[in-house]
Order: structure tokens, then sequence, then C-alpha cells
């Protein structure tokens, strides 16, 4: 198979669509990061999703909508937590865990008796879904385990050959995952992501716990966002320098926001460390050394995704 490289135009989007309809899996940008989608009610194209992407059976996919009416058909004891939240985030990028109805498949909640839903805010998105008139599952279009896709070039990277089309709409906008949300009586954060937990308690008026069960956030526990390349995380820089003095012939990347002396540095934020993680494979580099300062360290989502990547496990 060859895959094309489409870019957003009504006819290219009906493409699209009609693949999605032929049970054949696509990939599309969002302002978060690129997803892989099929439609929520097509078994056959969700386990193709799991196949191509070695994605753990156990580990659910979020549901992308273009309308809140889809919310009545999938989920149940909606909360009005969950309206405060749609109402102020959605579209964008929040996703909201609800209690699921028998529609959704155990093969999209991975046996949980939950849904995560979340409407992007990418026109684009929104079109291929009103244009399939269905919900669409999408994990993001990278090999489980990889750093995600924020351009279109990523996702050829890893499925060349292996899906029909992606939907190139340019770099995405937050360059990381969106917020994840579990709605109980307290709301639990499972994910760090594009919108801050501050941002999330401001609407709520009530505190959001974070996460330490992993049976409720069956993602976390496994190796994320990582090249092939060691990622190592520094928050002093004379560690920095230090490390750089005893190791000087690796072929090595350095990821920080501020200029560090007469280093050649690569500019850290969030929409670039997935971008540049990968530039770092391409070019073949052994290690990956990222300073965070003070005020990256403020960063939740910056510092959850570049501790996964230096993650051993
Ligand atoms: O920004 C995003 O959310 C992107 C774009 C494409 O929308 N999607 C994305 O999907 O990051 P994925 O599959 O890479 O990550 C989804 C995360 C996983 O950690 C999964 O465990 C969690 O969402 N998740 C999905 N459904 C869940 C559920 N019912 N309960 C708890 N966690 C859930
Ligand atoms: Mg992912």
């Amino acid at each position: 198979m060859k895959t094309k490289i489409l870019r957003p135009t009504e006819e290219n989007l009906e493409k699209m669509a009609q693949s999605l309809k032929r049970e054949s899996p696509v990939a599309f940008a969002t302002e978060t990061v690129y997803g892989l989608g099929a439609s929520v009610f097509c078994k056959k194209s969700i386990q193709k999703i799991f196949s191509l992407k070695n994605r753990p059976r156990d580990n659910p996919l979020i549901v992308h909508i273009d309308s809140i009416n889809w919310v009545y058909e999938l989920a149940k004891e909606i909360p009005d937590d969950f309206f405060l939240l749609a109402e102020k985030f959605f579209p964008g990028p929040l996703t909201l865990i609800l209690p699921k109805k028998e529609v959704v498949s155990d093969l999209v909640s991975a046996n949980h008796p939950t849904i995560a839903i979340r409407m992007p805010s990418s026109h684009s998105a929104l079109r291929l879904i009103s244009k399939v008139k269905e919900p669409l599952v999408a994990p993001s279009a990278n090999l489980s385990g990889k750093p995600s896709p924020t351009k279109a070039e990523h996702v050829f990277e890893d499925f060349n050959g292996k899906i029909p089309f992606i939907l190139d709409d340019g770099p995405c906008h937050y360059g990381i995952e969106s917020t994840i949300l579990y709605l109980s009586k307290e709301p639990i954060l499972l994910r760090f992501g594009a919108i801050p937990k501050k941002e999330i308690e401001m609407v709520l008026q009530k505190p959001v716990l974070v996460s330490k069960d992993l049976t409720i956030a069956p993602g976390m526990k496994y190796r994320h966002y990582a090249p092939k390349a060691r990622v190592t995380l520094f928050l002093d820089r004379q560690d920095l320098m230090q490390n750089l003095q005893n190791t000087p012939h690796i072929k090595r990347m350095i990821l920080s926001s501020d200029p560090i002396g007469s280093l050649d540095t690569n500019e850290l934020n969030t929409k670039t460390l997935y971008d540049l993680l990968r530039k770092a494979d391409r070019t073949n580099c052994e290690e990956v050394l990222i300073y965070c300062s003070l005020s990256d360290q403020k960063d939740l989502a910056l510092m959850n995704r570049i501790e996964k990547a230096s993650s051993k496990l």
C-alpha cells in the first residue's frame, strides 16, 4: 500500500471518510498531536489500530466527537461537572472520562466500564468526523512507546505503507496530548496535558486530585515518548556541563529553553519536544541531554513527558 499525504480540502476529507467507512484506518491532525482514526462502531478497524501501533490491548482509546449530542449516545450518568468543563473547554484539548453505555464496545474501553471523550478543536478533524457521521477513536499516530507525532512526516516515519492516508494540517498547535480527567465525585487528573490542572480547578471551583492509581489510568504504566537515543534530564546546569566534560565524544543533542554559554542547544518547549526527540533518532544521536530551568519545571505536562522519555522502564 502507498501512503498518501493529503491536504485538508473538502475532496480529500471525503476520500478519507470513505476509507474510514471501508474499515481502513487513516491518520489526521488534531490541535494536540496527530491521531490514528477509526469509527468508534467499527471493531475491525479498531483491531487494526491496535495491531498497527503494536498497542497493548489493555490500553483504552479516546473517542473524538464533533457534537455534544454524541455524549448522550456514548455515556451515561453524566455529572454537572462534565457540562461545566465542556462549556469552557470543548472543543479543545481536554478528555473527560464518563461511565460508558453498552453501545461502546469493550475493545474501545479495554474492558473498563468507562469511555474517554474529547472534542478536538482542529477544524479539519471536526470536518472529518462530521463527514464520517460517527465519532472516531484516535490514539496518537505513533508506534507504541515512540514520541507522539506533531507533524505529518512523523506519522509517515511510523506508518508508511501501512495506512492509505495521512491528513496533513501542518504542525500541531499544542504539540502535546490532551489533559485527561476522570469525573468521579472528586475529579482525578489521569494525564497532565495541554490544559493546566489549575484552569480546570478554576472552572470546577474545587481541587483536582492527581491519580496514582494505574488501574484507572491504564496507559500511564507503559514506557512512552522515548526515542532510541538515551534521554537524560538535568535540573542543574553544572551537572550538564560535568556530563559533557566526562563523555566528550558521544554524538548527542542538547535541549534547553535558555541558551547555555556557547553550547549548541535546541529550543525546548511542549511544542518542540517530540519533534526534537524524533530528530535525535533520524540523525543517529546516541544521547539527548535535556536541561530544564526552574520555569520549565513548573510546566507539569512538559516535565511529565520528559520524565517518561528518560525513564528506563
Ligand atoms: O491529545 C490526545 O488525547 C491525542 C489526540 C490524537 O487526540 N490522543 C491520545 O491518545 O493521546 P492515546 O491513545 O495516545 O492516549 C490515550 C490515553 C491512554 O493513556 C489511555 O490509557 C487513556 O487515554 N484512556 C483512554 N480511555 C480511558 C478510560 N476509559 N479510562 C482511563 N484512561 C483512558
Ligand atoms: Mg499516545
